[in-house]
Parts: C-alpha cells; structure tokens; sequence
C-alpha cells in the first residue's frame, strides 16, 4: 500500500486574485424572518436545570429562573425558542409538568438515561419565554404517543375555556390561552435512536391525521413535519418525499437537522461545513418541490431548521456510558473554540441566503447543552465564542436579505472538495437604509476584498467587526477567562465612488456595517 502523504490546510490554499464583491438592492431574496434567530431548550443535560432555571441559585428570582441566563438570553437576540425535545419529547407526557409541582411524577428518560423530576415543565416554560421576550415553539410526543395526547396538549395551551382541559389550564394559573402558533409533529422519527421511531411511512400517516386533528382545534397553527435527522442518515431525502406525500396539504414547515463535527481536528473542511448546509437546504428544497409538483400543490413548503450547530459529537457517548440514572447531569457541554465561531457565523449567513425557503431556524441549544450559554451551578454564566457572531447577526440582520455572488478563490478541503474561500450575504434595511455585509474567510491567509456598492449611493461605512480565529483557533472563553474570544473592531474602511476594500485576516468571521449619510 502508498502511504497518503497528509496535505497540510496551509497547503490546499489557492492564492488566486483578489475577491470581489458587488451588493445591489435589486437583488432581494426575501425578508430575513425573525424566526431565523431562534434557539431550542431542550431537557437535556442542564439545558434546563441548571441552566435557565436552578431555584436557590444567588441569581434567581423567586421563580426560579436565572436571570444572569434570562439576561444573556436576551442580549443574544433569540426569537423563537423550540420546548421541550428533542429525543427528550419522544417518550414524554406533557401532564407529568402541570399542576401542583410536589404531586408531579419522578420519571425516567429514555433519551438521555436521566431522572426527569418536572419540576419544570408548560407553565413554567412559557412565563420563562414570556420574560426572555421569545416566542415559544412546541413539539408533541409522536413517538411513544399519537393523535390524542397531541390534540389534549393543544387544547389544553390554546383553547380559552369551557372544557375540561381549557378549565385545567386556568385552573392550573393561566387564565388565557396560551396562544402558541407553532408545533412540531414529533422530533427526529427516522432515527433508530429515537424512541418510538418509525418508517417514512408510519410516521408520515400519524403526522398527518395528528396535523388534521390539531388544525381543527386550532386553524391558526403552523405545523412542522419531522424531515430527516440529518443528511447522512441512509434514507435522507426518501424519508422527506414519502412523509410529504401523506402530509404536504396539512402542513407548513418540514424540519432539517444538522450538526458539524470538529473532532477530526481537519480544519479546512470544518470551516466549509456551511458548503454541506447549503447542499443540504437546495436538496430538501427540491424534494419538497418534487412531492408538490406531483400533488399540484401551489403552497410552496418551507424549512424548519429547527436544530443546527457545531457539536463535537464524538464525545456524547462517553458521557452517557458514565453514570446511571441521576438528574441533569452534564451532557455534551462543548467548549466551543474561535474556529467555531468563524463556522457558526457562516452557518447563519447561509440560512439568510436560503431565507425565502428556510422559515424558522433554531440553534441547539440555548445554555450549556452545545450552547451559547454556559452556566456552573450556583456560579456564574458566560457567553461563549459561538455567542458572538449570533447575536451581532440577529441584531442587523434586519430587512430585505440580498443576493450576493462573490468572486473568490478557493481551497480545497477533504470532506466538501474545492470550495470557496469567502462566504458573504447582506441585508438591506429599507427603513433606516442601514445594510449589513456578513462575510467569512475561511481560508488560512489574509484575503483582500474589493466591494463594489454603487447600487447604493450615499451610504458610508460605519463599523467594521471581526473574529478571527487565525491567531488563537483553539481558543475558548471559561468561566476565568470569559473574554477572551470576542468581536474586535477593525479600522472601518473608507468608500471612493461607490467602492471600497478591506483587507478579511486568516479564518475570520466578519461585520461590516453601512448607513446613509447624516
Ligand atoms: O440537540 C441534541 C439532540 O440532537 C436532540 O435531542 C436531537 O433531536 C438531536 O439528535
């Protein structure tokens, strides 16, 4: 046998020309939806425990809620966040959470082979959504359960009163309905890990007569049938077409799932992870397009990506093979490195691309579970580097999201092949004029960058911000260093008849803000 001589990231690199971007409003590809902000609390781990509720904790309120974990939430800019799974809603009774918390049950979870106490459960997660000013996005247990459970929790969140479970609701503290506008038909039925998991076309027959079932309680819902659990999974894009042919008239999201693994240590492929997300998004897309073709469906389905994100997933099973059966032990609390934020940033800047397809999009998870928020109990709570480029895209992404094609050079990498070193989107603002360039390299080496925006005359750079990883790429923040990854100012560049360069450092996610002339 040759020995394969491995090639170094440093040497993949194709140093061709400078990159060229032009940016027109012209180009619009839809509004950016707030719901592309959202976030998922799972119970999992100390997602919930630990994380945004730990009663006794110095900084909770008197319910319980961390209100360090609420404020971050916040300056996070979440918009939706997706309760309570997850494989966790697989074999979960939504009953075992309401009503007196000492009559509530101990049970196990299958999922995450955890003792689920309930402490924490409805109630208590809407006045937490309530309070951290997100919309709260259900899912309903079509694994260990069906038609009925789905339309009791319904009726039970929803209907204002008169009936036996509406009356519970208020009963239990809520006089008004809750009113929640979004639910996911179950989580992840095509894998064999899922408890109760099905074929496309058991899951798809249950997820249709559920969806039919919950529309009559409550027309005004938005429903989300269960895609694939993620693109590699052997029946990817099979499972999608036969679970819409029974459901694509009762439904108005199908769900997508992804998570990228650093583990291998291979750096370039990991930074081009938002090349396999956007393969990922034109081919459900098509899919989704095929079956409504077929059916003459006119409604165009969107993508729910209701979990994504960098996971070092290597490393779930050593911590379930660890321990028997305890509460919210920690799980999978990834310290998440500057290089991974260079990839979330890009991850979201290509949800924006797909934004007149991809409806809702919520990052796994919101505290300590793969998250951006980690907390130690009765310690404190700090943002990781992942933080960063969330919350700074969630606050200017704002407006009308709009085609770019940049012209760059390329590498190449193991997993996705030759790709391009740059990555970019913007989003006009109509209202205040604002426009926001999102860019990453991802490239070992500098990038100079020529921007042609003559298709907006009057605007001027304000602000230029950067993480750049080339650096500290395994840099972290912790709970003693927690600012050590963070968005650094670069010199904001100048503008010269409508044109204007920057120079992008190796490995970097990046910033840059325009706006009218005073
Ligand atoms: O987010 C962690 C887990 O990943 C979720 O519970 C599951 O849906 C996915 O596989």
């Amino acid at each position: 046998m040759t020995a394969v001589t491995p090639v170094r990231y440093e040497e993949r690199w194709h140093p061709v020309r400078n990159a060229q971007l032009t940016i027109d409003p012209a180009f619009t590809v839809g509004p950016a939806d707030r719901r592309l902000f959202g976030s998922f609390v799972e119970h999992m781990g100390r997602c919930v425990y630990g994380g945004i509720y730990e009663p006794g904790h110095p900084n909770a309120d008197p319910r319980g809620y961390r209100r360090d974990v609420l404020e971050l939430t916040r300056e996070l800019g979440v918009s939706v966040v997706r309760y309570p799974g997850g494989n966790f809603v697989s074999g979960y009774r939504w009953e075992d959470g309401v009503g007196p918390v000492g009559d509530r049950p101990r049970r196990l979870d299958l999922a995450w082979k955890t003792v689920e106490t309930n402490a924490f459960g409805l109630h208590e997660f809407m006045t937490w959504a309530d309070e951290a000013g997100v919309e709260p996005m259900m899912a309903v247990n079509l694994g260990t359960r069906g038609v009925q459970e789905a339309c009791d929790l319904l009726e039970y969140t929803n209907h204002p009163a008169g009936t036996q479970l509406s009356d519970l609701r208020r009963k239990n503290g809520a006089e008004d309905p809750y009113g929640v506008r979004l639910w996911c038909l179950g989580n992840e039925l095509d894998g064999p890990w899922q408890v109760g998991h099905k074929t496309a076309d058991e899951y798809g027959r249950l997820a249709a007569e559920t969806a039919r079932a919950m529309k009559l309680i409550d027309p005004s819902i938005s429903l989300v049938a269960c895609g694939s659990s993620n693109r590699r999974m052997p029946t990817f894009a099979s499972w999608e077409a036969t679970v819409l042919e029974h459901t694509y008239e009762h439904v108005d999201y199908i769900s997508a799932h992804t998570y990228y693994d650093p583990s291998d240590g291979d750096r370039a492929s990991i930074l081009a992870s938002a090349v396999d997300l956007d393969n990922f998004i034109r081919e459900v897309v098509a899919t989704a397009d095929h079956v409504a073709a077929k059916q003459r469906q006119r409604r165009k389905l969107r993508i729910s990506f209701d979990e994504w994100n960098v996971w070092y997933e290597s490393r779930l099973q050593s911590d379930l093979d660890r321990r028997g059966w305890v509460e919210a032990p920690a799980l999978i609390e990834d310290d998440y490195t500057a290089v991974d934020a260079v990839v979330v940033g890009d991850l979201l800047i290509t949800l924006l691309r797909h934004a007149d397809r991809v409806g809702v999009a919520c990052q796994a998870q919101l505290a300590n579970v793969i998250a951006p928020i980690r907390t130690r109990n009765g310690g404190p709570a700090w943002r990781q580097s992942i933080f960063h480029p969330f919350a700074l895209t969630a606050r200017h992404a704002r407006g009308t999201v709009l085609r770019t094609e940049p012209v760059s050079p390329t590498y190449d990498t193991a997993r996705y092949g030759e790709v391009p070193v740059l990555d970019t989107v913007a989003v006009h603002d109509e209202e205040t004029g604002e426009l926001a360039v999102f860019a990453v390299n991802r490239g070992p080496n500098d990038l100079p960058v020529d921007l042609d925006l003559r298709g907006f005359p009057g605007l001027r750079p304000v602000e230029h911000l950067t993480i750049a990883a080339g650096a500290d790429p395994a840099g972290t923040n912790t709970e003693a260093d927690p600012e050590r990854i963070m968005p650094r100012p670069l010199t904001t560049p100048t503008i010269d008849g409508g044109r204007c360069s920057v120079r992008l450092p190796a490995c970097s996610w990046h910033l840059l803000r325009f706006a009218p002339q005073p």
